[in-house]
């Protein structure tokens, strides 16, 4: 079966990852098709936007998208976050962040968690305003039944697909008796569904201190916007940090990977750039086009090469970004 890849480079590192990333894929056993599409700070200079209409079109037409990283211009008046829209225009609603343990000195061992993050309303709901002349503001939390549903189904599938036990619901309804009791509730109903699977319910500090204390007690962590975003990048540094930290935006139609780091504008051209979280991003591409076998080899590939030191300077190698590709590649 062909699957059409939309490559979105970006700016900064992002089109060295992701040139690397499409040689990777073209040295799998697969069938695919590759379309480019533009976003960031480089297509608003080409386009005077840095989502252009086309560019959501092409994701929509395509089997999945693979996404570098983009550039945000300090004080640029109108200029809106591509990543952000992006999410919203194609309702990526399940953001997707394995944090597993690496073979290297500075990872944690026997970690192997992934937190599903609710990636459309929640705090990030975008409804806010300046109240009393400026002297009070007001951001909205937004919580549906809809968008709660739907995210502790997709955590309640995933631990069900991989073979995981448990699912953590993090959330704080002892303070935030609506929002997050109404997330709590609809947790409860959804996990009646999966007799199989015990929820476990965590406040959210509690989640933060039990991440650096044990991490290896999770499985799933599902949890609304702003918990899933600050939890998750905690996570990720226990097991290689931003070189290797991969992500997933789900939603029904479309769905986009990415590493989780930025366009690393102090790298660009030196062939420092970790290319890995890319590489573990498309791997997680191939799973949700199940292609889980080519997957697994990319990972155990990537994995070859951070057992061997066959990295670049942040994992304590000596390789440029290219000939990390070129290994890998090799290891396939
Ligand atoms: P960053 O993730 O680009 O860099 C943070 C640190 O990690 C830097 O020291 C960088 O050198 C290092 N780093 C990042 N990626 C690396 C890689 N692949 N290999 C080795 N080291 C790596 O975050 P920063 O510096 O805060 O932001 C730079 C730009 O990226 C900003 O314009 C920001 O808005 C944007 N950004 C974009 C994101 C996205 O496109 N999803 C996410 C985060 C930031
Ligand atoms: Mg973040």
């Amino acid at each position: 079966m062909t699957h059409k890849i939309c490559l979105l480079p970006g700016d900064g590192i992002g089109p060295e990852v992701i040139d690397c990333a499409e040689q990777v894929l073209r040295a799998l056993p697969l069938d695919l098709d590759f379309i480019c599409a533009e976003i960031g700070f480089g297509a608003y200079v080409q386009f005077g936007t840095p989502l252009p209409d086309s560019t959501l079109d092409k994701i929509r037409l395509s089997s999945a998208a693979l996404f570098g990283a983009v550039t945000t211009p300090p004080n640029l008046p109108g200029y809106f976050s591509p990543v952000v829209r992006m999410r919203q225009a194609l309702d990526l609603y399940a953001n997707l962040r394995p944090c597993r343990s690496i073979p290297h000195e500075s990872s944690r061992r026997n970690i192997d968690l992934i937190i599903v993050r609710e990636n459309t309303e929640g705090l990030y709901s975008g409804i806010e305003r300046l109240e009393d002349d400026g002297n009070r503001a007001i951001t909205e939390r937004v919580i549906t039944r809809k968008g709660s549903e739907r995210i502790l189904r997709k955590a309640f599938d995933l631990a069900r697909q991989t073979n995981r036990t448990s699912v953590h619901v993090v959330h704080k309804a002892n303070v935030l008796r609506q929002t997050c009791g109404l997330f709590r509730s609809v947790a409860l109903e959804v996990a009646k569904e999966y007799s199989e699977i015990t929820l476990h319910e965590m406040l959210v500090d509690t989640c933060a201190m039990e991440l650096v204390r044990a991490p290896e007690q999770f499985e799933v962590i599902v949890t609304t916007n702003l918990f899933g975003d600050i939890l998750s990048d905690e996570a990720c540094m226990f097991v290689g940090g931003l070189g290797v930290a991969a992500s997933g935006n789900i939603g029904v139609n479309a769905a986009v990977f990415e590493p989780v780091h930025g366009s690393a504008p102090n790298l660009v051209g030196t062939g420092k750039a970790n290319p890995l979280a890319t590489f573990l991003a498309a791997a997680m591409m191939l799973d949700y086009l199940n292609e889980t076998e080519s997957a697994e080899r990319l990972r155990n590939a990537v994995n070859n090469c951070i057992a061997n030191t066959e990295s670049t300077p942040d994992l304590g190698g000596s390789l440029t970004t290219s000939q990390v590709a070129e290994r890998v590649i090799q290891r396939l």
